[in-house]
């Protein structure tokens, strides 16, 4: 059997177009989505996801900034800029791309964005939200995956998701999100033993470690369902995840690729989580 692709392209345009829709309705009442996207540096990957961020947002109607600082930035100054940003009107949601220099305490500065303003759902207090599920902004990611598992008619009572790392911006709030749909939920790490004795009992798997070939046919049960949040390249240069794709595609039911899977769905709830900061003015 081969896996059904679950295409993250395809679906994006679909929750894209009910993003225009919904920001169309939205500006007629006067109010137009606002994100400001905060670059520090020249980390060559994060001005390649800013740029990608800003242009759907423009694609959708929405309004963005992009600020671009350089790395000597000090930590006060940008504190200030957050601040700012907290205050300004025409702006529903903050970002402020990671990673950061390393003379910048990233989580000091997370922390002074404002909540309601905290579309990557980085802040302690959305972390809090989602673990109590209480209102609040889920991080991009997790809450794509989420979305494809809805798109596929999932359902996740009952069932063994396995998710593949711990990380504050994917492992940890994937689990929670899982979880909150009744799944039993395992989070496997570096420090587990026998990852594939695990990963065999799932009938969902996330891998969200940045490693390549993490998970492979033999590890995977048939028909599980799998999703490939790893963003890496090959020898050849080329973007991978960290599955083996042409192996587990024997195995599984559905699988996502990479590129056109978890990746555009990230930037997608950003302009969905953008949009209901904007709504909930
Ligand atoms: N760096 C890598 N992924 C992300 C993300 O989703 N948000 C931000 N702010 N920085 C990142």
């Amino acid at each position: 059997m081969t896996a059904q692709r679950i295409d993250g392209n395809a679906l994006s345009q679909k929750l894209r177009a009910d993003v225009t829709f919904r920001t169309t309705a939205l500006k007629a009442r006067g109010i137009t989505p606002g994100l400001a996207v905060i670059l520090v540096g020249e980390n060559p990957a994060s001005q390649v996801y800013v740029r990608n961020k800003v242009k759907a947002c423009e694609d959708s109607g929405l309004h963005s900034i992009l600020e671009k600082h350089p790395a000597s930035l000090t930590e006060a100054a940008l504190l200030n800029r957050i601040e700012a940003l907290n205050q300004d009107t025409s702006i529903h949601g903050i970002l402020v791309q990671l990673p950061l220099p390393e003379h910048i305490d990233a989580q000091k500065v997370i922390e002074a964005i404002s909540p309601a303003k905290d579309v990557d759902g980085f802040h302690i207090a959305s972390a809090g939200a989602l673990m109590t599920g209480m209102p609040g902004f889920w991080p991009c990611t997790p809450y794509g995956c989420m979305k494809m598992l809805e798109s596929i008619g999932y359902e996740l009572k009952g069932k063994h998701a396995v998710v593949i790392g711990r990380s504050n911006i994917v492992g940890k709030p994937m689990a929670l999100m899982l979880l909150q749909q009744n799944a039993t939920v395992t989070i496997c790490h570096s420090a587990t033993q026998d990852l594939k004795a695990i990963t065999l009992q799932a009938d969902v798997i996330v891998a969200a470690v940045g490693k390549r070939n993490i998970l492979t046919a033999d590890m995977v049960k048939p028909g599980a369902v799998v999703l490939d949040v790893g963003m890496n390249r090959n020898e050849e240069g080329k973007l991978c995840g960290d599955v083996d794709f042409a192996g587990v595609e024997q195995i599984a039911g559905y699988i996502t690729p990479v590129p056109g899977g978890v990746g555009p769905m990230t930037i997608t709830m950003l302009l969905v989580n953008t949009l209901e900061a904007a709504e909930r003015i």
